[in-house]
């Protein structure tokens, strides 16, 4: 059971995922124009923000539009955790979750992230800390399946935090040790949501619509969070809700797709340093027309350029002067 003071969790309420170098405020103020119902940060590390470590602000940065927000923290030492959250409390944020599935070796090798499934007891003593620090419905975990194949821990560890007082699960049903590869599994969603009485956000390998809408069937998860999928077009969101409802809205025109990476770089510039919004949008624009002809194309191109009325260019070029199919 969702508990009230937790952020919206519904199957017609898909989340923006935490996306390290991604979810940052412009990316998720486009995904909720296109219909994410709530998004979370890219993960924040709990010692940085204690130490006032240079970006851990910029992860912050938010506007009253930019809501719900929750906050994806990342640690394992329990006194920097509960600083982290004391200080964010203070500066007005109210809902966060704790990565428990990050699999790069910088985060694990301080025993944060997935590492933490190898230390249960010391997961569920950071989760309940949060949580009680938090209020009742404000903390999440996410999980992986477990360290590594035949080391599944997931079900064990998603009832002991579910007792502990953490509101929601996300589950990406990996093992650490694949990182991104392979296929997430999702009877292991089915599994968990049989397993506690908390509710469980699904995450893995949702890269369409329908992928969505069938994995909600398949698992009886109370809802998604769009990861890659989001990062291929923001459009996925509106186009889960839809689908839910028995409408099929059409994949985005190339007009729809410049005008999506238009307003990406106008909120990219509005609310990032110049030369960082430039050069993320230039990694940005080759995921969104990954599936078109010549995106490899343009992606060398756009490493050259320089200036937004270069970036324009080219987009307009590769998007909107093309013969029309
Ligand atoms: C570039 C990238 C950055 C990510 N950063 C985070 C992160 O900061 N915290 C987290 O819990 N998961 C992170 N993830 C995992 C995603 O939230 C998601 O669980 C995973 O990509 C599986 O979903 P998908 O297969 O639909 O992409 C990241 C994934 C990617 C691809």
């Amino acid at each position: 059971m969702r508990h009230p003071d937790s952020p919206p969790i519904a199957p017609d309420a898909p989340w923006l995922a935490p996306l390290a170098g991604f979810s940052d405020l412009p990316f998720r103020l486009l995904c909720r124009e296109h219909g994410a119902a709530v998004a979370v940060t890219e993960m924040v590390s709990a010692k940085g923000l204690c130490h006032d470590s240079p970006g851990t602000d910029d992860l912050l940065a938010t506007t009253p539009a930019d809501a719900p927000l929750v906050v994806q923290l990342f640690g394992s030492e329990p006194q920097y955790i509960e600083r982290a959250m004391t200080a964010l409390l203070e500066r007005g944020f109210r809902w966060f979750d704790l990565n428990a599935g990050c699999p790069v070796r910088k985060v694990v090798k301080t025993g944060a992230g997935a590492a933490l499934h190898n230390t249960p007891d010391l997961l569920v003593d950071i989760a309940g800390r949060m949580a009680a620090l938090a209020g009742p419905g404000r903390c999440g975990v996410k999980l992986r399946r477990g360290w590594a194949a035949g080391q599944d821990n997931y079900l064990e560890l998603g009832r002991r935090l579910a007792d502990a007082g953490t509101a929601w699960l996300a589950l990406h049903p990996r093992h650490a040790r694949q990182g991104y590869g392979g296929e997430a599994d999702w009877s292991c969603l089915a599994a968990l949501v049989r397993a506690v009485d908390v509710p469980v956000l699904a995450s893995g390998d949702l890269f369409t619509p329908e992928a969505g809408v069938r994995c909600l069937r398949e698992t009886g998860a109370a809802g998604v969070m769009f990861a890659r999928g989001a990062l291929h077009g923001p459009s996925i969101f509106a186009r889960h809700s839809a689908l839910l409802a028995g409408r099929e809205l059409p994949a985005p025109s190339p007009a729809e797709l410049a005008a999506v990476i238009r307003r990406h770089a106008a909120l990219a510039r509005e609310h990032l340093r110049e030369r960082h919004a430039l050069l993320q949008m230039r990694t940005i624009v080759p995921r969104y027309v990954r599936h078109m002809p010549g995106s490899r194309a343009l992606r060398a191109r756009l490493v050259h350029c320089r200036t937004w009325e270069e970036l324009d260019g080219l987009v307009c070029a590769f998007l909107l002067d093309r013969p029309q199919q």
